[in-house]
Formats: C-alpha cells, sequence, structure tokens
C-alpha cells in the first residue's frame, strides 16, 4: 500500500518541507565549518564567522536596510520582542497595542503592567481583526506612549496591517513592529517604511531552520537595553559590555548552521520571488475561502478577502469543537493544521471565538492548488458525517 501523503498546512507556525538548500547549508555548515565565529583566529572559525556575516547581510539586503550591523540575532520573534519590549521601556512609561497581538507582545506587556513599570492601553480590533487605526491614533495622542506596538499581520486571521497608516499615527512613540507572519510572504522594504524596530522570525515563510530570528534596528541608536550579556568575542580585555551593534546584543556563542539555513531559506524565497509567491498565496486563500464559504456549517472568521489578509484562514464548524474538527483531519487525512486559541487569546476574544478556538489553514510555498482541494473534500466528509 502507498504511504498517505501529508498535507501540510501549518505554516503560520512553521514552515515545511523546508527548500532543498536549506538542508544543504545546514549540513555543509555543520560538516565543513561548524567552529565557534568571532571567537578564534584559525581558519574555521574564520570560516564560521564569515557565515555569519554573510547571512546578516542577506538578511539587510532582503528587507533594504543599508547597513547589516543593524540586524540583530535571535533565536526567534519571542526573543526580538522581549528583547525590544524590556529594552525599550523605563519605569513609568505608557505603552499602546492591539488586541490582536500574540502573547510574545501580550505577556510581557502585563507582566511589566502587573509589577507597576508601565501604564498599557491595548486598542481593540474590529471583529474582523482590524486594527483600528483612529482608536490607536487617539491613545498615541493622548497618552504619548514611549512604545506602540503591532503586528504586520495576525496569526489567528491573517488580517494584516497598513503599516505606512501606522507609523503616520505613531507620533514620537517607538513603532515596534512583529513581522513573525509576513517576513518573507509579504514585500517588505523598511528604507520606505518609518518602522523603529522590526522583530522577524526565520522558520516560517522565510524556510530557515527553527531558532533563527531577529531584531531590525532602524538608526541603531534607540535606546535600546541589551536582554542578555556575556561573551561576545570582541573586546574581551573589558567586564563591560560592548557598546557597538550587533555585538552589544549578540551574547553566547550563535547558531551558525541555523543562520547558514536562514540565508538559503531566503534566497530560495528569492528565486521563487514575493510578488509571484504572493499572488500564488492569494488565489489559494480565494479558492478556500470560496469554499468555506459555501458549505453551511462553517463560520469564517478575519476579513475574508485575500487581499486584506495572509494565506492564513480561521474558521469553526458548528457543532464539531475545533480540536476534534483537526483530530479528524489528521488522522483521516493527513492534513496537519492548528487548532485552539493559537498563543493568542486576545485575538479570540476579539474575533469572537474564545475560549474554543478556531480551526486554522495556513498555507506557503510549498502547498498547491491541489492541498486546498484536499483540505475542502476532507471538511465536507467530515461535515456530512
Ligand atoms: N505563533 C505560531 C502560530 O501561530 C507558533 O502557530
Amino acid at each position: 500500500m502507498e504511504p498517505r501523503k501529508t498535507i501540510y498546512l501549518d505554516h503560520a507556525a512553521t514552515s515545511f518541507p523546508k527548500p532543498e538548500k536549506v538542508k544543504q547549508a545546514v549540513l555543509d555548515h555543520f560538516e565543513r565549518y561548524s567552529a565557534s565565529p568571532g571567537r578564534s583566529g584559525h581558519s574555521m572559525s574564520l570560516a564560521a564567522s564569515r557565515s555569519l556575516f554573510d547571512a546578516r547581510e542577506t538578511i539587510a539586503a532582503f528587507f533594504h536596510v543599508d547597513d547589516s550591523r543593524k540586524v540583530i540575532f535571535t533565536r526567534n520573534v519571542t526573543e526580538s520582542l522581549n528583547l525590544a519590549i524590556y529594552g525599550m521601556v523605563r519605569e513609568g512609561d505608557h505603552v499602546v497595542t492591539t488586541s490582536m497581538e500574540h502573547n510574545s507582545v501580550m505577556r510581557p506587556l502585563r507582566d511589566l503592567e502587573a509589577r507597576g513599570i508601565i501604564q498599557l492601553t491595548v486598542v481593540s480590533s474590529s471583529p474582523e481583526g482590524l486594527a483600528d487605526i483612529q482608536g490607536l491614533a487617539r491613545a498615541v495622542q493622548s497618552g504619548n506612549p514611549r512604545l506602540l506596538v503591532v503586528n504586520h499581520a495576525s496569526n489567528v486571521t491573517g488580517t494584516l496591517v497598513d503599516l505606512k497608516r501606522i507609523a503616520e499615527i505613531k507620533g514620537s512613540a517607538y513603532l515596534l513592529v512583529d513581522a513573525a507572519q509576513t517576513a518573507g510572504s509579504i514585500p517588505i522594504h523598511l528604507d520606505s517604511l518609518d518602522v523603529d524596530l522590526f522583530a522577524f522570525t526565520g522558520h516560517k515563510a522565510l524556510q530557515g531552520p527553527q531558532g533563527t530570528g531577529g531584531l531590525i534596528l532602524k538608526t541603531g541608536q534607540e535606546p535600546l537595553l541589551p536582554l542578555m550579556q556575556g561573551g561576545t568575542g570582541s573586546h574581551s580585555e573589558f567586564e563591560q559590555q560592548p557598546d557597538f551593534l550587533p555585538d552589544r546584543f549578540e551574547s553566547g556563542t550563535p547558531n551558525g548552521c541555523g543562520f547558514a539555513g536562514l540565508a538559503a531559506g531566503i534566497s530560495a524565497v528569492e528565486e521563487w520571488s514575493i510578488p509571484a509567491l504572493r499572488e500564488h498565496e492569494k488565489k489559494m486563500t480565494e479558492r478556500l475561502l470560496e469554499g468555506l464559504l459555501s458549505m453551511d456549517r462553517i463560520h469564517v472568521l478575519g476579513p475574508r478577502d485575500p487581499d486584506k489578509q495572509t494565506a492564513v484562514l480561521s474558521f469553526q464548524v458548528d457543532g464539531i469543537s475545533p480540536s476534534d474538527v483537526g483530530f479528524q483531519l489528521d488522522r483521516e487525512f493527513g492534513i496537519c493544521v492548528r487548532t485552539g486559541l493559537h498563543c493568542a487569546p486576545a485575538a479570540h476574544r476579539t474575533i469572537g471565538t474564545f475560549p474554543q478556538g478556531t480551526v486554522r489553514i495556513s498555507m506557503g510555498m510549498t502547498n498547491s492548488m491541489a492541498d486546498v482541494e484536499a483540505a475542502l473534500e476532507a471538511l465536507e466528509w467530515i461535515i456530512s458525517r
């Protein structure tokens, strides 16, 4: 009997399968120059440093950043957001955010609020997950915040946020963008966006390995404090952390294999081309939407418009819990989706699906229209049963 094909529709969580060149780059690094970069003077250590430098340059070029030293490597977007939030706010500061944020934003902010360090304003988005730009503008004008934090797209509904409009209303606040769901799937030109701190992950649409991410600084002059201090391989004669980029924020041996893989992932995305990828994802989203909306017992959340969202669709099925739908998709059809609250309880409260959550289908570069049709057929079978 033929082994059953897995249909992977969980790209908002992590992309799979990774491009062949990503696997090769990780393996090459591992086998040939996996020495400690920037620490020793031997040739293998120099090759490891060169590889890390190349990855930093690749990321800077991809996001249109003029100086790769402004790219700080982290383990994932959660670390990037924690670095930005804990590193930017001071006692007595005000922070403004939206109700569609992931817990990687909400938990650090709620922690700072609970400890009396910041005052937090959470501006409610619409039930479709659309940011309330006027409400954010009012909160910024009246509260004079240090930080304004928004995602570029929701991980629950895929709803896109217009960063140009957000930048117009940020006033004197530093704008921190969580681009976990868009880096690698939506064109992003940081040279023409007034974003002060840009947090991304490597393992989603950028096609890199898990354990890679980064925070990109607009000027490098932001009053950002490091989350960790320690060995950097530079200025080892001092017991104080170096004050230059990126070493000020990067302590400890970095994930060299991972970032070599991330550079290869970005090169795969560039070969595909982001505009072509976006078109492909929009077509799949359109067909999935059309199919889901035609099924009586399915209720689709979010903007229901491929132009206003990423290739992420959340829905509920009358009479069947999201986890049961997800279980049946996996067990009966080999279809991988994510169900529940997606680490974003505030977003689910906003769209009215807390606490049961939703079934989330999220598509990526390696999916085809046949995968969408298979998911729709499977859902029809689950509903009719
Ligand atoms: N935040 C990721 C998701 O939405 C893991 O699945």
